[in-house]
């Protein structure tokens, strides 16, 4: 487990260092890739060597029995969250995206309401607006610069139409690790406008210090409404399989699932199935020197944008996305992007495809290797030095 390990992702059909060019203008050669959150990194040797398992095998037909899988998926949940969780609540999808389009068409109807808390990861929008259902955008509240949750803004706002809500926990982009009294509310608010709530918990694995509380254990008393949705994907950079898990505790609820599962005929792809099941078996000790590893660099990165004047990194308790606010700078946002993109060859996320309250941000991955991104961040302090 070496993170420092230099990588050339470079012409590997990777999406975050072979598509930069095409969508940031950002050469690969002179430049870094800050963008889709993937990291730069090797998986657990233990997930590398199922694969190599399974290719020296030889015969690549359907995968049955999968028990073996299922214990794996609870004993980490287990160990690392403590929430038990029945093997037999568990469905597989094609990662989580996947997992909350089948939940949008499960429980929503079209012209139903979706509530997100923005700023939050684009895709969910995506994929309720593509559905034919209208998302409600409940906007977070930004105090002493973090994220937090106005549920009288909120009240206020349901027209009854709403359905559903959506909830990233832990908080991608702004890395907020919820504590267990916002869970709380959170969970009442979907109580009190009878909303279906999903809870997003990809990121979960992934924090500095703080404890992240699965909904289950804050609020077991919406356990008729909730639908968990967990990946082994984002924790062990193995994206590329697409798999992931939703996870429902109550039977009426896990019906209604089950039918849309059959209804489009989803079943989970065999790689996917070894590559979790060694990495949940096997990845502990690999996780918590990742964890280790990306807390050193989130603090260059909050380092690096506090000495440039007008730019603020929003300060994070999980995930490797750093959410940086450049409103301050005065500059319109052709002029900030242009010289992250042209001056400092980074390509980041843009703001405002994160929804409403993201306008003046830019969202940088900082998984990869240190010296990538100590090069990375001088180059940063270098386009903003007539700043300072
Ligand atoms: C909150 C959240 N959910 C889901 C995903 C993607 O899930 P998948 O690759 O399993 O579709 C991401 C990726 O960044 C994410 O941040």
């Amino acid at each position: 487990m070496n993170f420092d390990k230099p990588i050339n992702r470079l012409n590997t059909h990777s999406a975050k260092w072979d598509m930069m060019k095409p969508l940031y203008g950002v050469d690969p050669e002179k430049g870094t890739s800050m963008w889709v959150a993937d990291m730069d990194f090797e998986p657990p040797v233990a997930v590398s060597d199922a694969l190599k398992t399974m290719a020296d095998q030889g015969v690549y037909g359907y995968y049955g029995n999968d028990g073996d899988y299922r214990n794996a998926i609870c004993g980490w949940m287990d160990r690392r969250h403590g929430w038990n969780v029945n093997p037999a609540h568990i469905f597989t999808t094609h990662g989580l995206v996947n997992g909350t389009a089948l939940c949008v068409q499960t429980f929503t109807e079209p012209g139903d309401g979706v509530v997100l808390f923005t700023p939050v990861y684009h895709a969910f929008a995506r994929v309720i607006s593509a559905a034919n259902r209208r998302v409600v955008e409940c906007k977070l509240a930004q105090n002493d610069g973090r994220y937090e949750m106005d549920f009288d803004a909120y009240d206020a706002q349901m027209d009854g139409s709403e359905k559903m809500v959506i909830l990233c926990s832990p908080h991608n982009p702004g890395g907020r690790v919820w504590t267990v009294d916002e869970l709380k509310q959170v969970a009442a608010f979907a109580q009190r406008h009878d909303l279906i709530l999903v809870s997003d918990e990809i990121h979960h694995d992934l924090t500095f210090g703080a404890k992240h509380t699965a909904m289950p254990l804050a609020a077991p008393e919406i356990t008729d409404r909730l639908v968990m949705m967990t990946a082994s994907t984002k924790t062990f950079n193995i994206a590329g399989c697409h798999t992931g898990n939703v996870i429902i505790a109550d039977e009426k609820l896990r019906a209604k699932f089950a039918t849309t599962i059959n209804a489009t005929g989803t079943s989970a792809n065999s790689f996917g199935l070894y590559m979790t099941q060694a990495a949940y078996n096997h990845g502990d000790e690999w996780v918590d020197a990742l964890c280790d590893y990306l807390d050193g660099n989130r603090k260059i990165v909050d380092d690096t944008m506090a000495k440039i004047p007008g730019i603020k990194s929003m300060p994070m308790e999980a995930t490797y996305l750093s959410w940086v606010d450049f409103a301050d700078t005065g500059m319109t946002k052709s002029e900030y992007t242009d010289r992250v993109q042209k001056q400092a060859y980074i390509a980041a996320n843009h703001g405002e495809t994160f929804g409403a309250g993201g306008e003046t941000f830019l969202r940088f991955n900082f998984a990869t290797q240190r010296e990538q991104l100590v090069g990375a961040m001088e180059r940063l302090t270098e386009a903003f030095s007539d700043l300072q």
